[in-house]
């Protein structure tokens, strides 16, 4: 490979990681509580080890947090603040009369409070359950039923979206709403925020165990409504020593996440990673463009930026000479994750920034990185990277043996345990049970490995849609369309797209009396919209007298999104007959 298609980051040489291979050889597991600089024999509590020790160690005046809201308004908050907010936090909950282990939802745009919120409710032993704030009715009230949420901390905004669901959420005994202003309140609704709050010098935390459960993180499969990835306080060591190795950074940087809380990017590496390691961290609130974007990293002076890559292909819409306007230079490491990362995309970063996008692999089922493309180590455009130190991955064969042929397809499959692995789907035991077979945990993605150990994306092993790195399932989308007045049966697919790399197509059989139409299929997207979320809104509505079936009534998305993205339709002997 020549200079050009085999970038490495600059960050070679002087990375944390050292000598890579060393670390393969050496690493354990074991040692990684003291590998990434926490202390041994606990506390284990993550809200106290991102903050209090952070402070105790000499950081407290160190900026913890800058804020940019969407209105660009910018925020400081010291690691002291963290501390002392989080601790007002950890108590509020407290005298509310929260348990360890309670569920307690955050759902809000990226405000400091949902940041300092969530580190206050994990302080009190709280299980913490980020919701993405463009959630709409459905999606909001399928998560809070199935977790028993006995509180959610909000905005003034969203409390009117809960209020509706409210009387179908029984355990639901809290809406804690920060700057409601004159917001009428109703029973059960209380107000709550640092912008009120008195800072608390000290709070006792909870004295979690490393099982200690402590964050639930919903994500989509192909069967039934989203399940919750339960995480536990032990997880720490794997998200700080991959942000320590993998992000590389250091005492001085200023990274950017630009991940949401809502998704599990947003918590570990948009949280816990670089907290725990007392780095100074941006958060940009509000919605992307590319001056937006630039102009953050210019002004602020990103050095190390952690992204998706529709957010990169966005980026590379407004070409080269878009970057050229910005002052781009702090940059110093990128990485990326999510979805596939193009390698035009990565040849592309090099030549824009002057260095490449490491494309990093995991999902939140992991809760860290799995397979990625370490600092320093050769980058093959497209390819994933190799497993991360400590981490066993194969591709498995229809048997789930590994297979030991380079270059042949299988499902991706990682062998536990590792310190952040999630311990169990929230009361879906089956389901968690069938994602470990022969001591593998199955990814539900197909890969395969070249003959030097580089692992490379292929797709999705089952149906769930990947959109702008954002996992929604069919079956999620198929239900709530159940719910529109003309709507009598459908199939949602991931339909190829530029710059999302797929968007959600349904399509849509009516009930009698009603005919297809652009109005009724508006109508049908709003609802979608509206239900669920923007991600899960279809794109596209194809209305068609019936939808393909196997013989015993399963819906055949297979070959719906076969003639989709023009592949072989394959198999269609279990198809049902005229
Ligand atoms: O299909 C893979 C894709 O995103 C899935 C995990 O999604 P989620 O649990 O929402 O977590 C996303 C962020 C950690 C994976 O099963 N995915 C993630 N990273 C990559 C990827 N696909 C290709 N390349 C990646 N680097």
């Amino acid at each position: 490979m020549n200079e050009r298609t085999a970038p490495r980051g600059k960050a070679s040489g002087n990375s944390n990681i050292g000598d890579i291979d060393a670390r393969r050889r050496e690493f354990k597991w074991n040692r990684a509580r003291q590998e990434a600089g926490l202390p041994e024999g606990g506390p284990f509590n993550i809200g106290w080890l991102c903050t209090d020790r952070i402070c105790e160690s000499g950081s407290g005046e160190k900026t913890a947090l800058i804020w940019q809201s969407s209105t660009d308004e910018i925020k400081r908050f010291s690691f002291d603040d963290l501390r002392r907010y989080s601790n007002a936090y950890g108590r509020y909950f407290t005298d509310l009369g929260l348990d360890p282990g309670d569920r307690v939802a955050v759902f809000m745009d990226r405000t400091p409070d949902l940041y300092i919120g969530f580190l206050g409710g994990l302080k009190a032993g709280l299980v913490m359950q980020p919701l993405f704030s463009a959630f709409g009715e459905e999606a909001l009230e399928q998560r809070l039923r199935n977790a028993g949420t006995r509180a959610i901390l909000t905005s003034r905004k969203l409390a009117f979206r809960i209020r509706k669901i409210r009387d179908k959420c029984p355990a639901l005994e809290h809406v804690i709403i920060i700057e409601p202003g004159d917001l009428q309140m109703k029973e059960g609704e209380q107000a709550f925020g640092i912008a009120d709050a008195e800072p608390l010098d000290s709070f006792t935390c909870y004295e979690a165990k490393e099982e200690t459960p402590s964050i639930l993180h919903y994500t989509s499969g192909t069967t039934g409504q989203p399940k919750g990835a339960l995480h536990t306080h032990g997880s720490l060591p794997a998200q700080a020593l991959t942000t320590k190795w993998v992000l590389d950074l250091k005492k001085d940087d200023l990274y950017w996440c630009t991940a949401d809380p809502g998704w599990v990017t947003g918590t570990s590496y948009g949280i816990l990673g670089p907290w725990s390691l007392g780095v100074t961290q941006l958060v940009l609130d509000g919605g992307f463009t590319v001056n937006r974007w630039y102009e953050a990293i210019q002004n602020h002076g990103v050095t190390v930026w952690y992204s998706a890559p529709t957010a990169i292909r966005m980026l590379m819409k407004e070409g080269i000479e878009g970057a050229g306007q910005f002052d781009l230079s702090s940059l110093r490491h990128l990485a990326s994750v999510g979805e596939p990362l193009n390698p035009e995309a990565v040849i592309w970063s090099q030549e824009a920034y002057g260095r490449p996008f490491h494309d990093t692999w995991w999902q939140t089922e992991t809760g860290a990185m799995m397979v990625t493309n370490l600092p320093g180590m050769e980058i093959r455009p497209g390819s994933m990277g190799k497993p991360f130190p400590g981490i066993t991955a194969a591709v498995l064969d229809e048997a789930n043996k590994p297979i030991d042929e380079p270059n042949k397809p299988g499902q991706l499959a990682v062998r536990p345990p590792w310190p952040s692995i999630f311990r169990a789907y929230w009361e879906r035991e089956e389901a968690y049970k069938s994602k470990f077979v022969n001591g593998w945990y199955l990814t539900g993605d197909q890969a395969c490995i070249d003959e030097d150990g580089y692992f490379w994306f292929m797709g999705r092993d089952d149906d769930v849609i990947n959109t702008g790195g954002h996992l929604v399932g069919p079956f999620e989308i198929e239900s709530a369309l159940l719910g529109h007045e003309a709507v009598a049966e459908s199939a949602a697919i991931g339909k190829p797209d530029k710059v999302n790399m797929e968007v959600v197509k349904a399509f849509v059989a009516l009930k009698a009396g009603f005919e297809p139409n652009r109005k009724l299929e508006m109508s049908i997207m709003n609802f979608i919209r509206k239900k669920l979320s923007p991600l899960a809104m279809p794109q596209e509505i194809e209305f068609v007298d019936k939808l393909p079936k196997t013989r015993s009534g399963k819906i055949m998305r297979r070959l719906l999104r076969a003639k989709e993205w023009g592949e072989e339709v394959g198999d269609t002997s279990t198809l049902e007959d005229d």
